[in-house]
């Protein structure tokens, strides 16, 4: 039913166990118990022991060196970072270079991962993905790189719509856990769109608060996987250009609370002059708000 590790059952909540194993309240909630006794997560930690944690936080080069400044020195594992802007403000070109990225060994700023991506709007292109490979700079130890290397670690599924975007999102961990002890262990999840759906299928009023419980839980589960996995989640959003509807900033960032509480960066992208690109920081828990330009080329993201 999606719970393939006693950590995900440990941190599961009983209405969720009860909706997958047609159990009882008390009796998921005993379950979920008995989880946490074996896996040790959750309850208070010290602050030593964040740290530590902390620690494993992998970053990940994002090939602009201006845009790891502003990010503190990359995009980290264990946090959900949004990227939201306009149509072609340069949202899906950064996951795919995130998706090579990653896969980079370390002295290079990659973290030796593999990737699955949750493809809503049909735009992950493997021949992008080439281009990009051809153009990162040279490997350390001089040798020529195969971007079917590359491709055969990004896993893409299209989603149909909102439930089969869940329920991708739910097989991503099995995936994740399978590939836990191989070479390339999942350390990124791409989601690109992860409102569109959400959006295009909760019209009207009436149909808010379904939309965005159901947003909740998807995000929710998306954060386990970064935590459980210790990967990060990259998820894109589209702005409403509907300047009527509000007041101030016309270009606000679709998804509502939901997602702004529970992403942990929050980049925004404006398109500037030809390949160049703006990137706002806002609303991060460490780092201060601030901007950087980087540039879309052929090659990929640079400064
Ligand atoms: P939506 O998904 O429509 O909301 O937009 P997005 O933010 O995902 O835009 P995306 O990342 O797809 O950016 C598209 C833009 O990237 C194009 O308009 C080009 O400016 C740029 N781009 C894409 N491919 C190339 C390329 O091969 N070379 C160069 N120089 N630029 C490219
Ligand atoms: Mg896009």
């Amino acid at each position: 039913a999606g719970f393939n590790s006693i950590e995900a059952i440990a941190v599961a909540s009983p209405g969720e166990l009860v909706a997958a194993a047609e159990v009882g309240e008390a009796t998921a909630s005993k379950i979920i118990a008995g989880a946490r006794e074996v896996a040790d997560v959750g309850g208070f930690e010290t602050g030593d022991r964040i740290l530590e944690r902390r620690r494993l936080v992998g970053k990940i080069n994002t090939g602009s060196k201006n845009l790891n400044e502003l990010l503190g020195g990359g995009m980290e594992t264990q946090s959900i970072m949004e990227l939201y802007g306009e149509f072609g403000s340069g949202k899906t070109q950064v996951a795919h270079q995130m998706a090579v990225n990653v896969q980079l060994p370390s002295e290079m700023g990659g973290l030796h991962g593999s990737v699955i991506i949750i493809d809503t709007e049909n735009t992950f292109r493997p021949e992008r993905i080439a281009q990009m490979v051809k153009g990162l700079p040279p490997s350390p130890d001089g040798q020529e790189r195969d971007p079917a290397d590359f491709l055969k670690n990004i896993s893409v599924a299209r989603a149909f719509n909102s439930n089969h975007q869940i329920l991708l999102a739910e097989s991503a961990m099995e995936m994740a856990e399978k590939a836990k002890d191989s070479d390339y262990p999942v350390r990124l999840i791409i989601v690109d769109s992860v409102t569109a759906h959400f959006r295009a299928e909760y019209v009207g009023r009436g149909t808010l608060a379904n939309r965005q419980q159901k947003l909740n839980k998807h995000l929710h589960d998306l954060m386990r996987f970064g935590d459980l996995n210790n990967a990060l989640i990259l998820v894109t959003n589209q702005v409403m250009a509907k300047p009527d509807t509000f007041f101030g900033d016309p270009t606000k960032p679709v998804g509502g609370h939901v997602l702004g509480h529970t992403a942990t960066f929050r980049l925004y992208l404006r398109k500037s002059k030809g390949e160049k690109r703006i990137a706002r920081l806002v609303d991060s828990p460490n780092l201060p708000d601030g901007e950087a330009v980087f540039t879309v080329t052929t090659e990929g993201v640079k400064d």
